[in-house]
């Protein structure tokens, strides 16, 4: 594994979590802020606030201009696996169990909440607030969008009328690709134009820089979905195996696979997605239907292209350090295992 990527991740991720901690705290009763710090204290790889600052820093700027709205990338993103965790009723996030299993969802709740405006407190400590609040706004409300899609791609496991109603039974490559860009891609994205605008970079700059997080956004949804079925829970800190309990349609690895499967075994894998209470005995059956096909290669050649696209839309920037670690974090995102 790329150490020099690794290094930089705990080098940047150190000077976010100050921050970041600052903020959470800031107008917080004294009994809440064990449960407060917790989604943050639990670890986490902190990519999303490397890009920011990278990003500022390849576009000319200055680290400190872009260390509060990398913490406010930051929390947006632990905002979203504190919902997240709630909506998929999540046990194990970073290898520990996650904050609505220590504190109950109705705390996870209520420190999402806080979450959200500590982001609006971040920013307002930035230079361009008003841009920034928009931005993310913008973005949030695109993430929302892709977990609303997200759950309406679930095979079973919900029982309320509404969503049964709405559910798709058949998803195209498209469809996911929608799903995925609005729940990961746009806040990647986010994440290094939020750097741009803070380096007060010109708009071909900011163009870039966005090009190269949505695409890296999207193969890093394709790799989690990978190390969801191939991965190695102690490593990648998740349940493996966890979409197929959840009855998603929406992962990259069962659709290709679907594409590839005859009628019998096809049926035989949609029907473990659709059973009402998958077991771990399911999950197997299921990660052995699936390894007949050659999904596994073909949704990590398609995360090589997405990371070559980023890569390839860094050439207007200047060749610096921070540019080629931001390449270099490309090359990682498809290695990483975990
Ligand atoms: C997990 O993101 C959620 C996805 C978008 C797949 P990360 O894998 O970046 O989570 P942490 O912050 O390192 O735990
Ligand atoms: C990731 O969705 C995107 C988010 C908005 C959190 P997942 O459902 O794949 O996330 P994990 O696998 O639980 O981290
Ligand atoms: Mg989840
Ligand atoms: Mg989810
Ligand atoms: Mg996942």
């Amino acid at each position: 594994m790329s150490s020099i990527v690794l290094d930089k991740l705990r080098e940047l991720g150190a000077l976010v979590d100050e921050y970041m901690e600052e903020v959470l705290l800031r107008d917080t009763s004294g009994d809440f802020r064990e449960a407060v710090l917790y989604q943050v204290k639990v670890g986490g790889k902190r990519i999303r606030p490397a890009l920011t600052i990278l990003s500022c820093e390849a576009a000319g700027g200055r680290i400190e201009d872009a260390v509060p709205v990398a913490a406010a990338i930051e929390l947006v993103h632990n905002y979203s696996l504190i919902l997240d965790d709630i909506i998929d009723r999540g046990e194990l996030r970073r290898g520990k169990p996650t904050l609505r299993k220590v504190y109950s969802d109705v705390m996870a709740i209520l420190v999402a909440t806080h979450y959200r405006e500590s982001i609006v407190q971040a920013i307002n400590d930035t230079k361009c607030p008003v841009e920034l609040h928009s931005l993310l706004a913008t973005t949030l409300k695109r993430l929302i969008e892709g977990e609303r899609l997200d759950i309406l791609f679930e095979q079973a496991g919900r029982h309320e009328e509404y969503l049964i109603k709405h559910r798709y039974y058949n998803i195209t490559l498209n469809d996911y690709f929608k799903m995925i860009r609005y729940k990961t891609a746009e806040l990647m994205r986010a994440s290094c134009l939020s750097g741009a605008i803070v380096a007060d970079a010109d708009n071909s700059i900011r163009k870039s820089l966005s090009e190269y997080g949505l695409n890296i956004g999207m193969a890093f949804q394709i790799v989690d979905d990978l190390l969801d079925i191939f991965g190695e829970e102690r490593v990648f800190g998740k349940k493996v195996g966890k979409d197929i309990i959840e009855h998603k349609l929406g992962n990259i690895v069962v659709l290709l696979s679907l594409e590839e499967l005859d009628e019998v075994e096809k049926r035989r894998l949609l029907g473990i997605l659709r059973k009402d209470e998958v077991h771990d005995r399911d999950v197997r059956e299921a990660i052995t239907i699936i390894k007949t096909t050659t999904s596994k290669e073909r949704a990590y050649r398609m995360a090589k292209e997405f990371i070559e696209s980023a890569i390839h839309s860094l050439r207007r920037l200047e060749m610096t350090e921070a540019r080629e670690m931001l390449e270099e974090i490309g090359y990682f995102i498809v290695k990483r295992r975990w």
